[in-house]
């Protein structure tokens, strides 16, 4: 694995979620990040469901009674875990990104991408 920069820690709202574009070669690949006290976890930002974005705007996610809303059609996401618990794609999850917490940064390993 060949980790990769992705955010300070505090970009992250506990018990919510943060949205990214990291740039790969000639790319561009957005992801998130979900976030439940010290656990952090990161996926890409497509939802199962019909492959669309998840937030409402850029960087603007919906969270609601403790998660994550998809803006396309309301399927609802655990936070942290990404699993799908209501909504048109129930019981899929997003696809997860393996990352680590090095102190206070969130790094995220480049071959997932
Ligand atoms: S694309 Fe997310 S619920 Fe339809």
């Amino acid at each position: 694995m060949t980790f990769i920069f992705l955010s300070a820690l505090d970009g992250v709202p506990d018990g919510g979620a943060a949205g990214f574009e990291l740039a790969v070669e000639d790319d561009t690949v957005p992801l998130l990040a979900l976030r439940a006290c010290d656990t952090v976890r990161v996926f890409h930002n497509v939802c199962p469901h019909a492959a669309r974005r998840l937030e409402v705007a850029p960087g603007r996610f919906i969270v609601d009674a403790g998660t994550l809303v998809c803006a396309a059609h309301g399927a609802c996401f655990t936070i942290p875990g990404g699993d799908c618990v209501a909504g048109p794609c129930r019981g899929q999850s997003l696809r997860e990104v393996p990352s680590e917490v090095r102190g206070d940064q969130l790094w995220v390993d480049s071959a997932a991408l």
